[in-house]
């Protein structure tokens, strides 16, 4: 059967839950204003001027994500190397604007620092949302990386919290935790007559009782999530994936179902993961292609609606499609791209070129119908299951049969089946 490279304006996955919209372009130039006012949630997890070029390690075919294969690593962002600083608080400030035009009248923008920038991006909020919406300085406290002996470890990134207003929506019951410890080490220590344990202090002429089966609540030191590990299972390989437990009460506190989260600046798509599973709307974007495919790989089962030019390299596809009762069996049997597709690609170990399937990371198949790409089968690889499901099921609807390879290098390409079957 013959394939003709296709175009779309758009993808659609059909999914039960929440729907979503999922972006590549560089935040600061998109016109995004549609969405302005409508966001009940930003988080923005900005480059934080370390002056480092980050890459993303793609795995490669069923040996490489079952962790004895090939690995690739592929540039993503540059962190303003070479730049002075004055460059990187102008990108700031932009990013901060445009998460307050985005945000409703009851909305929190949540800003994730490091220690090298987060003095001036106090400064910048305060004058963006007003003084008195500062909320909270959150120190998220980890214990992963190295240790130096010249200065004390640097071991906690700083998240602001502001409100678009003094009508912030705020419930820290969906968000309970563990007891600290050390908090209630010097208290008093009781069983009441029912056999639950309590403690009590003193305080101000008061007596508060704290029983050790209610719930507690975080306050502004984080040191309950850990870092990513190495050997996570929610590892992507994108360098600066944070865990979504700090998304998921990011989220939590600040949002309702069915509300608005936006991550401009989305990276591995963490905070529209946690939207996502949280039943939340999200709105995600990135301006790197590999940030975008590792996002839409973790949103493969969401409803999500995917804005993002096709690439123009050089490849070819070799598929199937059986027409069953209902279905149509979509099967991928070889996809090749040009061998000077790799030239910005760094291999580990060093060895052969990527042939076939091995140089696909994801394929996803539909239907096409004016120029939309309606997604109804995903088929990724992930830890869980390395080999790529070789068939798709694609109801017998109208419409054009169509599918999406996702390559190994990013490469997004959209196939027509080139007569209907
Ligand atoms: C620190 S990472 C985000 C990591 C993310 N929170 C995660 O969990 O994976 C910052 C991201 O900002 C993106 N970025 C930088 N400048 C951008 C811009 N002008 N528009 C859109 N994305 C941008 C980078 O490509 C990078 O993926």
């Amino acid at each position: 059967m013959i394939w003709r490279r296709a175009s779309c304006r758009k993808e659609i996955t059909f999914a039960d839950g929440p729907r979503g919209n999922l972006m590549l372009g560089d935040a600061l130039v998109q016109d995004l204003s549609e969405y302005y006012g409508q966001v009940q949630c930003v988080y923005l997890d900005p480059p934080y001027y370390t002056g480092d070029r980050f890459t993303f390690r793609m795995r490669v075919g069923r040996d490489g994500w079952s962790g004895k294969g090939r690995t690739l690593i592929l540039p993503t962002y540059d962190d303003f190397s070479g730049d002075s600083k004055a460059v990187y608080l102008k990108f700031l400030r932009g990013a901060i604007i445009l998460a307050h035009r985005l945000l409703t009248n009851e909305g929190s923008f949540f800003l994730h620092m490091d220690y090298r920038a987060n003095a001036h991006a106090r400064l910048i909020c305060d004058d963006v949302f007003g003084e008195d919406n500062f909320v909270n300085e959150i120190v998220w406290s980890y214990q992963t990386g190295g240790r130096s002996k010249r200065y004390f470890s640097r071991k906690h990134d700083t998240i602001f919290l502001y409100g678009k207003s003094q009508d912030r929506y705020f419930d820290i019951s969906q968000v309970p935790c563990r007891r600290k410890k050390d908090h209630t080490n010097h208290m008093k220590r009781n069983v009441d007559e029912q056999g639950r344990h309590y403690r009590t202090i003193r305080s101000g002429g008061r007596v508060y009782i704290y029983y050790d089966d209610e719930p507690s609540y975080p306050d502004d030191v984080w040191a309950d999530v850990s870092q990513m590990q190495q050997k996570d299972p929610q590892r992507t390989g994108y360098a600066t994936q944070k865990p979504q437990a700090l998304l998921d009460r990011i989220i939590r506190c600040s949002t309702r179902k069915n509300d608005l989260v936006a991550d401009f600046m989305c990276g591995s798509g963490t905070a529209l993961v946690s939207a996502a599973d949280n039943n939340r709307r999200f709105l995600g974007m990135d301006d790197c292609i590999h940030a975008l495919s590792v996002t839409r790989k973790r949103l493969k089962d969401a409803c999500v609606e995917v804005d993002s030019p096709l690439s123009s390299v050089t490849a070819m596809v070799d598929a199937a499609v059986l027409a069953g009762i209902g279905f149509y069996d979509v099967s991928l049997n070889a996809y090749t791209v040009s061998g000077d597709a790799f030239d910005n690609a760094v291999m580990e170990p060093a060895g052969k070129r990527i042939v076939s399937l091995d140089a696909v990371d994801q394929w996803y198949a539909g239907l096409l119908n004016n120029e939309e790409f309606q997604v109804y089968a995903s088929g990724v690889r992930t830890k869980q299951s390395p080999d790529l499901p070789k068939t798709l099921k694609v109801p017998l609807l109208r419409g054009t049969v169509a599918l999406m390879i996702i390559d190994v290098l990013g490469n997004r390409t959209l196939w027509a089946a080139s007569s209907q079957v």
